[in-house]
């Protein structure tokens, strides 16, 4: 890792104010990624995954705080910018894929427009450019017939070419960072792999740093150098990849994976591992998974919990892990 990365997110806690009182959502999340880097964010259901994507983006609402930490992007604090700042970031160094692509689409203008505007936004091409470069990109995403399908609205374009679309305007720009937050769930299998490939070669090609948020392990293992675990707001644990799936310390990990049925992991549907995430507006230990792990002894109860480094790029947030097997 250089000595700056490109991401850094520091003891980043994140409160909620809802109706049941402060929703602790995010709790001293600590991630970095380099420049160029692939990084999986994993967890179930809840656990704060788009949440943390939304928080680089600047993209909360006001019922959202910022509770602790710091969020920096080569070497910049994004958490003290203002609103025109921050728009001036999005799209230009930090872009997202969003798993909902026609709720991320305009319904009713045609997608080269679309691509145009950021394109005149962010990299200040004319018009005319723009179309052009809308166009070029299209075709660099595989839609078939771009000068076409230039002008064509949403709905005139399926599932997957809306995907490719999207993933189109997340790059125009070149970004620094992508994140990717399950790009390619509800895609068929085949159309999966498509959207992927691009996305990594494009990713490649602009030296685009890539968090990609997925439920899917096996995706996670397959397309990312490394990947952080999160369980109710916590990073458990960080590794890259062949040493996460192959020698998990952090209980959690161990039973996401023996929890995984060979071949096709998804997380979103494990039934072993007791009881559900946590609510984040009841009080809980230091550890939020202490509540459902059968290795809990009384030092899980004692704060803070810190990091250790239990192997190269290995970081764990765990007082009795699991024995290397
Ligand atoms: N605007 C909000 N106000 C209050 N709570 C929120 C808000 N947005 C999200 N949350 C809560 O934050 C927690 C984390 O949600 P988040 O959407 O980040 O989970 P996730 O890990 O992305 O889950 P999934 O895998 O289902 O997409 C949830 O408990 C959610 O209810
Ligand atoms: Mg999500």
């Amino acid at each position: 890792m250089p000595a700056v990365p490109l991401l850094a997110v520091e003891d980043f806690s994140l409160h909620f104010a809802t109706p049941q009182g402060l929703a602790r959502v995010l709790d001293a999340v600590n991630l970095q990624l380099a420049a160029g880097e692939t990084v999986g964010l994993v967890g179930e259901s809840g656990s704060g995954k788009t949440v943390l994507a939304l928080a680089l983006l600047g993209l909360l609402g006001p019922a959202a705080r910022a509770a602790g930490g710091r969020i920096r992007l080569d070497g910049r604090d994004l958490l003290g910018l203002d609103e025109r700042e921050r728009a001036r970031l999005r799209g230009g160094q930090i872009a997202m894929a969003f798993q909902n692509y026609r709720g991320a689409l305009n319904p009713i203008r045609r997608v080269g427009d679309q691509l145009g505007d950021v394109l005149r936004r962010h990299a200040g091409l004319s018009r005319r450019a723009a179309r052009a470069r809308a166009i070029e990109l299209l075709a660099q995403v595989r839609i078939p017939d771009p000068e076409r399908r230039c002008d064509a609205y949403p709905f005139e374009l399926s599932g997957g070419m809306c995907q490719r679309v999207m993933i189109a305007l997340a790059l125009s720009c070149r970004p620094r960072l992508l994140l990717a937050d399950e790009p390619v769930t509800g895609l068929d299998v085949t159309t999966q792999a498509v959207v992927m490939d691009l996305v990594m070669d494009l990713a490649r090609d602009h030296g685009t740093a890539v968090l990609l948020i997925t439920h899917d392990l096996a995706l996670a293992a397959e397309r990312c150098a490394r990947v952080a675990v999160m369980h109710a707001g916590q990073i458990v644990e960080t590794a890259p990849a062949g040493v996460l799936f192959s020698r998990p310390r952090h209980p959690y990990t161990a039973k996401l994976l023996a929890a995984t049925p060979g071949g096709q992991p998804d997380i979103a549907s494990l039934p072993v591992i007791p009881g559900g995430v946590p609510d984040t507006t009841r009080p809980l230990p230091p550890c939020r998974f202490a509540l459902r792990c059968d290795r809990r002894v009384a030092a899980c109860d004692l704060a803070p919990l810190v990091p250790e480094v239990v192997g190269p790029a290995h970081h764990l947030w765990c007082r009795r892990p699991v024995a290397v097997g």
